[in-house]
């Protein structure tokens, strides 16, 4: 089910026979050249829904789609939360689900400046249950969608050189293949982009000229996108029915 297309009856039936529900979670940002700029919640919104398609009963949220991108701010289009905006607003989104009666909060995410971030908004709520004294019962868990069983390894047999960690191959094949109409084209130079630390905005750009951190996006192609989706597909849905039963690690 998709959340966004539901009715609130329909919701309400749903949580008579499952608690848990993925939050595809995200950044808006700049992917260098020939990145789509939604590309890291556009990958787990993917991801997700093709999930939904697979399994009549996953219910899948509307996708969380701005995060931690403040270093790409000085490139038009990025849209970026502070650390502390950020907490709060997944905090109010868990605190909502949560009063309807859902338990298992699972956040695909897709964007790896994200991790700390939710990791420390989850630290918040449990501890806001524990001083209140009280137990909410929910248990909330992050994945990162290369994290998800065996994509990792795919990827890196696909593109074992030039993946690099942002503006990626393999996160703007899935873009590819999800959206054939909006593939870019460019000339890279150099072909596979200078690696750097992640500091402020202009910082960034100096480093980063084209956007680009390690990788080598013209080795992207949607037929390897629809492999990645695939798999991934496959490791969310055993994933999301072990945590729902409580037994995920
Ligand atoms: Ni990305």
């Amino acid at each position: 089910m998709l959340l966004h297309l539901s009715t609130w009856s329909e919701i309400e039936a749903y949580l008579a026979r499952s608690k848990t529900v993925v939050i595809p979670i995200g950044s808006n940002e700049q992917h260098g050249p020939t990145g789509l700029l939604g590309t890291d919640w556009l990958c787990p919104e993917i991801i997700a829904r093709a999930a939904h398609e697979a399994s009549a009963d996953i219910l899948v949220a509307p996708t969380f789609n701005v995060g931690m991108a403040q270093h790409h701010l000085d490139f038009p289009g990025t849209i970026a939360l502070r650390p502390s905006t950020f907490m709060a607003a997944i905090g109010d989104w868990a605190r909502s689900l949560a009063h309807h009666g859902f338990t298992r909060l699972y956040f695909l995410n897709g964007h790896g400046g994200n991790v700390a971030t939710i990791d420390a908004a989850f630290s918040e709520l449990y501890a806001e249950a524990s001083f209140a004294g009280r137990s909410r019962g929910f248990a909330l868990k992050q994945r990162n969608w290369w994290d998800l069983r065996g994509v990792g390894k795919l990827a890196r047999d696909q593109f074992p050189a030039g993946h690099g960690s942002h503006a990626t191959p393999s996160e703007i094949a899935i873009t590819q293949w999800a959206y054939p109409e909006a593939i870019k084209s460019a000339n890279y130079a150099p072909q596979i982009a200078p690696s750097g630390p992640i500091r402020e905005s202009s910082d960034f750009r100096r480093r980063h000229p084209d956007g680009r951190m390690g990788s080598d996006p013209g080795l992207a192609t949607p037929e390897k996108g629809g492999e990645l989706v695939k798999l991934a597909v496959q490791g969310l849905i055993d994933e999301v029915k072990a945590f729902g039963a409580d037994s995920a690690p």
